[in-house]
């Protein structure tokens, strides 16, 4: 097994979205339903946040190929990225005839090499229990999380306590801020990839600032200076949403209880996930990461 960089091609694109989808139906096929979609569902979206990791950081991202196969079929992937000092693994699949091998600890061990320089480092882990061993190897706490779902009533969420606003480019200054406030960090460039896809709604007032990507019934991510104003934001993307769509808010930890009263309010239901993996951090609250861009 060799490791080579993922390239940001169409084809290469397409190898990570396959090897993603084999490796997760395997792993949550074994009594753990796959009952939560992951985002972005549609296979376009996928290529193009894929492409964008490649692009980004072409030295955080590669693929594992059997070295013995004539056609160097994949084993695995790992996406990671650096962000002002927060290192961040989007991704780590094998597929499930490759897995319990070695090969998703020796992508890891390429991917946090990279990010050996950031002091902080964030993982939305999932429930397989060698990505927690591998984590937790690689020097991360492993913070249990939740996610809802289920479909919003929106007579039971009170209207939000102050303004919420559509977003857009012009308040990535903002979004900066509060992020460095809240994670250490910004997210910088990937506000450009979640704005092509997603819709952003934005609270700037005297109880604070923040802001939250919506995308159909996914709640993407979410980060605000105050619990109030996460709260306001939060309520006002679930009321945003078209009747009847499937509500989801994954990678909620102990500590956001704002967003856990809000969805219960709005009768999702809680479960049990996988794990906020940190390193350098503690959970920054109030604040929902994306799997994605973290
Ligand atoms: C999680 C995943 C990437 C790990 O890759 P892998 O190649 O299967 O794992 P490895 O063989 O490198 O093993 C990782 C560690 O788990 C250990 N391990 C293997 N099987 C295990 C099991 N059943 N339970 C607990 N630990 C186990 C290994 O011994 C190894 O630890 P070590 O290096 O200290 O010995 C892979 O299994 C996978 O794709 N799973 C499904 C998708 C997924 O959940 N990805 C993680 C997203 S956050």
């Amino acid at each position: 097994m060799i490791l080579r960089p993922l390239r940001d091609t169409a084809e290469d694109a397409e190898i990570v979205r396959l090897v993603a989808a084999a490796s997760f139906h395997d792993s949550h096929s074994e009594g753990d339903p796959a009952d939560e979609p992951t985002w972005p569902e549609r296979p376009e979206r996928e290529d193009e946040l894929n492409r964008w990791f490649a692009r980004t950081d072409p030295d955080g991202c590669s693929v594992a190929v059997d070295d013995r196969d004539p056609d160097g079929k994949a084993l695995g992937v790992a996406l990671s990225s650096r962000r002002e000092g927060t290192w961040g693994l989007s991704l780590l699949v094998v597929v499930p005839e490759a897995q319990g091998k070695g090969v998703g600890r020796a992508l890891l061990e390429h991917a946090v090499a990279y990010g050996a320089d950031c002091p902080r480092g964030i993982i939305c882990g999932s429930r397989d229990p060698r990505a927690a061993r591998a984590y937790r190897a690689a020097g991360f706490t492993l913070h249990p999380t939740m996610r809802f779902g289920g479909v919003v009533d929106p007579a039971r969420l009170p209207a939000p306590d102050g303004a919420v606003v559509e977003g857009g480019a012009r308040h990535q200054e903002l979004m900066d801020g509060v992020d460095r406030l809240r994670r250490g960090g910004a997210r910088g460039p990937d506000h450009a990839e979640l704005l092509r896809h997603c819709r952003l709604l934005v609270a700037d007032d005297g109880a604070g600032s923040g802001y939250v990507y919506v995308d159909g019934g996914k709640v993407v991510t979410l980060s605000a200076t105050s619990e109030q104003v996460a709260a306001r934001l939060l309520t006002a993307a679930l009321r945003s949403m078209e009747p009847g769509v499937r509500a989801r808010l994954a990678d909620v930890t102990a500590e956001q209880e704002w967003a856990v009263d809000v969805a219960l309010a709005a009768r999702l239901s809680p479960r049990n996930a996988g794990y906020l993996c940190l390193r350098g951090m503690r959970p920054p609250v109030p604040f929902v990461p994306s799997g994605a861009f973290l």
